[in-house]
């Protein structure tokens, strides 16, 4: 099978990473894979952000933030997701509700693809990672953080490191379930 089918076929997501992180070279290539998702009026509806370092226990403390009714065992684990992985990429859609020929849930498909672009160029390259939202992607002190505008929405969190252990298998759904033939 092609290299390109292969990634795509048996990517899975990878919940356990750690460094190294991708490096600038590479990030450019995941960038150069998100903007050629397919984009209607070719809007451009989306901009990232990479969080490493302090960057990621700064995302944490506003995780921390946005649940302030969390008692203590509840704000450590909150302070702590975002140093699951060394690097966060973050997709942020650019959304136009008053756009004349694009919906705004075509233009969430764009980013959503935009980001999916990125793990599958991140597998290629011998990364793994895992796409994470969560209440927290609405929560004000989260938006702030990333000094999102009207408009703006958090589409992923991508994680992205070295895989820890083996990955797991991928698996797949009946054909037969989901796929109908006309003609
Ligand atoms: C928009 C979006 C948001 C997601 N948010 C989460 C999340 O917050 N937590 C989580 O465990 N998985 C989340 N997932 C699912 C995982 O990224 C992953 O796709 C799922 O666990 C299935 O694993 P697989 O990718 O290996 O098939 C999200 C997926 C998408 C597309």
């Amino acid at each position: 099978m092609s290299e390109i089918l292969n990634t795509i076929m048996y990517r899975v997501s990878s919940p356990r990473l750690s460094a190294p992180a991708p490096e600038k070279q590479e990030l450019d290539i995941f960038f150069r894979c998100a903007v050629r998702a397919p984009d209607h009026g070719r809007i451009r509806p989306w901009r990232f952000v990479v969080l490493q370092g302090r960057a990621l226990e700064d995302l944490g403390a506003a995780f921390e933030a946005a649940q302030p009714e969390a008692d203590e065992a509840q704000k450590l684990r909150l302070r702590a997701m975002p140093l699951r992985a060394p690097m966060i990429i973050v997709t942020i859609a650019k959304l136009d509700p008053e756009h004349k020929k694009v919906p705004v849930w075509e233009q969430q498909v764009a980013a959503g693809i935009a980001t999916q672009h990125i793990q599958l160029a991140a597998k290629e390259l011998g990364y793994g990672s895992m796409w994470r939202t969560g209440p927290m992607t609405e929560s004000a002190p989260v938006k702030a953080f990333f000094d999102l505008q009207s408009g703006e929405q958090i589409v992923a969190f991508l994680y992205v490191g070295r895989v820890d252990g083996e990955p797991r298998e991928a698996d797949f759904q009946s054909l037969d379930e989901i796929v109908e033939y006309r003609d």
